[in-house]
């Protein structure tokens, strides 16, 4: 019979997905229940097996994440189910967590709010650093919310969270939330409506339009953010939030225009200014 390994890099290689190896591992490694670094060339399957492999490959060269074709994604230390209603957590949000989670433990924080949750990959992965932290997840997705409680379960901080389901560009969103923070963390919507179409498929055709669509400048969940913020924050609180490439500087100043003080502006590991870090501080 084939070589599985060498059949699944190389149809990988012809759809130009990149990391052809590493992604093959990762998927005979779920079929077998085995690590990726248990997989090898020359590996022997059975043919039931086999075809299990082929049928995940397919979804693959359609372009399908591999984390939605598995059903889930390794995020910081944490492991987080997703499906194709929440945005696949991604390594360039990490630089967030860590530093929300310094600044937690800074000033032990016993409150964080988390706006536009998704799969919880932010909230939860904090909450699991800060044993006696408590936290809220909002989105406007129901759907999404069900995929961040069945996280917290899985990853036991269920009992130190709440779920909101609320959309910050309602009248009656601050009273919806009826509580302030000491930090407030948020990866919204950020990418001009008129660029989506020129996403990569795995990311225009299977991450949902709402984690995605930031109006037509890119700016309008910031726009809203910054001015709930205040409402939001205890005094002398901190909000972290991720930015697109090449929008920092704009979502800055839109929060400083809302009387927040810029604290800082961090790059991510490719040297993209990844997070803004802002604080409410009172005269
Ligand atoms: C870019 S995703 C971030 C998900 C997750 N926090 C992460 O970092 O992987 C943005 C999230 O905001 C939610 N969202 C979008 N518009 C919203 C709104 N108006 N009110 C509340 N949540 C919203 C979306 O449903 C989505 O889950």
């Amino acid at each position: 019979m084939e070589n599985i390994f060498n059949f699944v890099v190389q149809s990988l290689v012809k759809a130009g997905i990149e990391s052809p190896r590493l992604e093959a591992r990762i998927l005979i490694a779920e079929v077998l229940h085995c690590r990726p670094e248990d997989v090898y060339d020359g590996i022997n399957i059975s043919a039931e097996v086999r075809q299990k492999i082929i049928n995940m490959l397919k979804q693959r060269l359609q372009h399908m994440p591999l984390d939605k074709i598995i059903g889930h994604k390794e995020f910081y230390k944490y492991d987080f189910w997703v499906n194709e209603n929440v945005l696949s957590p991604r390594p360039d949000t990490e630089i967030l967590l860590e530093k929300a989670l310094t600044l937690a433990q800074n000033n032990s924080a016993k409150k964080l709010l988390d706006l536009g949750t998704g799969s919880g990959c932010l909230i939860i992965s904090l909450l699991k650093e800060l044993p006696t932290t408590q936290g809220v997840a909002v989105d406007i997705s129901n759907q999404a919310l069900a995929v961040a409680q069945q996280n917290a379960i899985n990853l036991k901080v269920s009992d130190r969270l709440q779920f909101v389901n609320a959309d910050w560009f309602a009248a009656d969103f601050v009273k919806k939330i009826g509580q302030e923070f000491e930090i407030i963390i948020s990866n919204p919507p950020y990418i001009p409506r008129s660029d989506i179409k020129d996403l990569a498929p795995e990311v225009k055709d299977f991450d949902p339009m709402l984690a995605l669509d930031g109006g037509n400048s890119g700016y309008d969940s910031y726009e809203k953010i910054a001015e709930l913020t205040p409402q939001l924050l205890t005094d002398n609180g901190y909000i972290l939030l991720e930015a697109g490439v090449g929008q920092a500087p704009k979502i800055a100043d839109i929060f400083t225009k809302h009387g927040l003080r810029l604290v800082d502006i961090v790059k991510d590991l490719s040297g993209i200014e990844r997070c803004v870090i802002l604080q409410k501080v009172v005269a």
